[in-house]
Protein backbone atom coordinates (compact mmCIF):
# COMPACT_ATOMS: atom_id res chain seq x y z
CA UNK A 1 0.00 0.00 0.00
CA UNK A 2 0.91 3.53 -0.72
CA UNK A 3 0.12 6.78 0.54
CA UNK A 4 -1.08 9.83 -1.16
CA UNK A 5 -1.49 13.18 0.36
CA UNK A 6 -3.30 15.64 -1.23
CA UNK A 7 -1.66 19.24 -0.51
CA UNK A 8 -4.23 21.30 -2.31
CA UNK A 9 -6.70 19.34 0.21
CA UNK A 10 -5.11 19.39 3.33
CA UNK A 11 -5.29 21.90 6.14
CA UNK A 12 -3.16 21.29 8.56
CA UNK A 13 -5.63 19.08 10.73
CA UNK A 14 -2.73 17.02 11.48
CA UNK A 15 -4.78 14.00 12.87
CA UNK A 16 -2.51 12.03 10.45
CA UNK A 17 1.05 12.72 12.48
CA UNK A 18 -1.03 12.56 15.74
CA UNK A 19 -2.05 9.14 14.28
CA UNK A 20 1.07 7.62 12.71
CA UNK A 21 4.02 9.91 13.75
CA UNK A 22 6.09 6.68 11.76
CA UNK A 23 4.05 8.01 8.34
CA UNK A 24 3.50 11.68 8.66
CA UNK A 25 4.84 14.88 10.20
CA UNK A 26 4.44 18.52 9.46
CA UNK A 27 6.38 21.16 7.42
CA UNK A 28 6.75 24.71 8.81
CA UNK A 29 3.92 25.95 7.84
CA UNK A 30 1.86 23.35 9.74
CA UNK A 31 0.78 21.41 7.12
CA UNK A 32 1.04 17.49 7.16
CA UNK A 33 3.68 15.73 5.10
CA UNK A 34 4.56 12.52 4.29
CA UNK A 35 7.25 11.12 5.43
CA UNK A 36 7.97 8.83 2.29
CA UNK A 37 6.22 7.97 -0.39
CA UNK A 38 7.01 4.81 -1.41
CA UNK A 39 5.41 1.59 -0.23
CA UNK A 40 4.63 1.25 4.04
CA UNK A 41 5.15 -1.62 5.86
CA UNK A 42 2.08 -3.86 5.62
CA UNK A 43 1.74 -3.45 9.61
CA UNK A 44 0.98 -0.08 9.27
CA UNK A 45 -1.83 -0.52 6.64
CA UNK A 46 -4.32 0.03 9.73
CA UNK A 47 -2.83 2.76 10.89
CA UNK A 48 -2.87 4.30 7.60
CA UNK A 49 -6.28 3.64 6.93
CA UNK A 50 -7.44 5.31 10.10
CA UNK A 51 -5.59 8.47 9.10
CA UNK A 52 -7.62 8.17 5.07
CA UNK A 53 -10.44 7.85 7.51
CA UNK A 54 -10.23 10.60 10.05
CA UNK A 55 -8.51 13.10 8.02
CA UNK A 56 -11.70 16.13 7.27
CA UNK A 57 -10.40 17.35 4.21
CA UNK A 58 -10.15 13.95 2.96
CA UNK A 59 -6.53 14.90 1.72
CA UNK A 60 -5.49 11.11 2.22
CA UNK A 61 -5.84 8.53 -0.74
CA UNK A 62 -4.24 4.90 -0.02
CA UNK A 63 -3.18 2.69 -3.52
CA UNK A 64 -2.36 -0.46 -3.55
CA UNK A 65 1.14 -1.40 -4.98
CA UNK A 66 1.35 -3.20 -8.10
CA UNK A 67 4.00 -5.66 -7.63
CA UNK A 68 4.13 -6.90 -10.88
FE1 LIG B 1 -3.77 17.52 6.42
FE2 LIG B 1 -5.67 15.82 6.92
FE3 LIG B 1 -3.38 15.47 8.01
S1 LIG B 1 -5.91 18.02 6.70
S2 LIG B 1 -2.51 17.50 8.23
S3 LIG B 1 -3.79 15.39 5.85
S4 LIG B 1 -5.33 15.14 8.98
Amino acid sequence: MRIELDTDKCQGHLRCMDLAPELFDCNDLGYGTLLSSGPIPEELEPVARRCAANCPERAIALHPVDIR
